[in-house]
């Protein structure tokens, strides 16, 4: 089974950005972090895409049909406002998980509205980046891996 991890903007400035939010570990840190969850919980192939472009990240789910099996995504800041990454994840209606390393419901009141979440069967969020490796697991469960 194939796995697509998305991340939205500013997810690449990990371990400069609001360390006391995000951590210290940079977004190579996460890139590593979810290949080896992703290897051990069975899947064989993993890509790690980011961008901090609304749009590519509309094209990248569009091309996730019929070449991946389950998606994990971080829409960041896009979460609380894109109806086009919503509308593109229902359009392609593949497993999805969402997941955020910070605790999104205990910050400010914008953070709590999540449109991507209405796509998605699980959502992970405030375990920092282990929150991917849980999400990764729990994706490989739901499609009946391992
Ligand atoms: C985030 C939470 C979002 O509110 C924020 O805009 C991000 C990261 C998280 O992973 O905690 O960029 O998705």
């Amino acid at each position: 089974a194939a796995l697509l991890v998305i991340n939205g903007p500013n997810i690449n400035m990990l371990g400069v950005r609001e360390p006391s939010i995000y951590g210290t570990h940079d977004y190579h840190y996460l890139e590593r972090l979810c290949q080896k969850a992703a290897r051990e919980a069975g899947f064989a192939t993993c890509e790690v895409f980011q961008s901090n472009h609304e749009g590519d990240i509309v094209d990248k789910i569009q091309e996730a049909l019929g070449a991946f099996d389950g998606i994990v995504i971080n829409p960041a800041a896009y979460t609380h406002t894109s109806v086009a990454i919503l509308d593109a994840l229902k359009a392609v209606a593949l497993p999805a998980v969402e997941v955020h390393i910070s605790q999104v419901d205990q910050r400010e009141g914008f953070r709590r509205i999540s449109f991507v979440r209405l796509a998605c069967f699980e959502t992970v969020a405030g375990l920092g980046l282990e929150g991917y490796a849980k999400a990764i697991r729990d994706l490989a469960a739901h499609i009946g891996l391992g």
